[in-house]
């Protein structure tokens, strides 16, 4: 049976999640009068895109614990599809930023470099795990320092989330539901973690024996 989910995968599913997000700049940017106001909301729309394809890669193992289904199974076939377009989409972030500090001269003096490294430290996690998800990369450094790339990099990005949005509650009270999804993500991510390590030891148990009449 061809679902949609099926035929929408690979590079087709990254090529089209590509050219909604470019769609989506363009828009952001096309509807302000300002192009300094554009900029920035083009900025917030890539921050905003980039959290859901996170998401979905970052909860896509707990969800086919959780709730299996052909939606999880699909999100974990595509996981290194969605991180790469959600490094896609932080790239076009980082090239808004480039572009907006160029034209708001005052941008880049008003920020100190404590503003400036979670974002930093997370991008240079973003560009080692995108480069690492091609096979030539992967087998240089390894299964293992793969896997604690990969791991160490996915909590560093959450949590640069999960700040990014917490710092900016007192702006607007509506950031407090992308901080709440983040803190819901976490908890959806140990919990499958939990449901998994407790199914893995229950399938090495021997089964027991049926019980024997008296
Ligand atoms: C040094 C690197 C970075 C700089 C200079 C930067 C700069 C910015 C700027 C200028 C905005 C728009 C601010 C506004 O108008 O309110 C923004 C928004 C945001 N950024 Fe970045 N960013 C960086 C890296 C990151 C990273 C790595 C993440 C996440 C992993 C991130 C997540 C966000 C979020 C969540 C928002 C708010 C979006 C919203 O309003 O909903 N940023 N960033």
């Amino acid at each position: 049976m061809t679902t949609s989910t099926n035929t929408l995968r690979g590079w087709p599913l990254f090529s089209l999640i590509a050219v909604l997000i470019l769609a989506m700049s363009a828009a952001a940017i096309a509807l302000q009068p300002d192009l300094i106001e554009g900029l920035r909301s083009a900025i917030r729309a890539t921050a905003r895109s980039s959290f859901a394809l996170f998401l979905a890669a970052f909860t896509a193992s707990a969800f086919a614990v959780l709730v299996p289904s052909e939606l999880s199974r699909a999100l974990v076939r595509e996981r290194r599809f969605l991180g790469l377009a959600f490094a896609f989409s932080h790239f076009v972030h980082a090239v808004l930023i480039y572009a907006y500090g160029q034209l708001n001269t005052e941008f880049w003096p008003a920020r100190s470099v404590v503003d400036n490294t979670p974002g930093t430290v997370a991008y240079v996690f973003i560009l080692l795990m995108a480069l690492t998800s091609f096979k030539g990369p992967a087998r240089l450094i390894g299964a293992t320092a793969w896997k604690r790339l990969h791991v160490t990099g996915m909590w560093i990005i959450m949590a640069v989330f999960a700040y990014a949005n917490f710092k900016r509650i007192p702006m607007s009270a509506w950031y407090v539901l992308p901080f709440g999804i983040a803190c819901a993500a976490v908890a959806i991510r140990l919990v499958g973690k939990l449901a998994l390590a407790t199914k893995r030891r229950q399938a090495r148990q021997p089964a027991a024996r049926p019980a024997t009449a008296a």
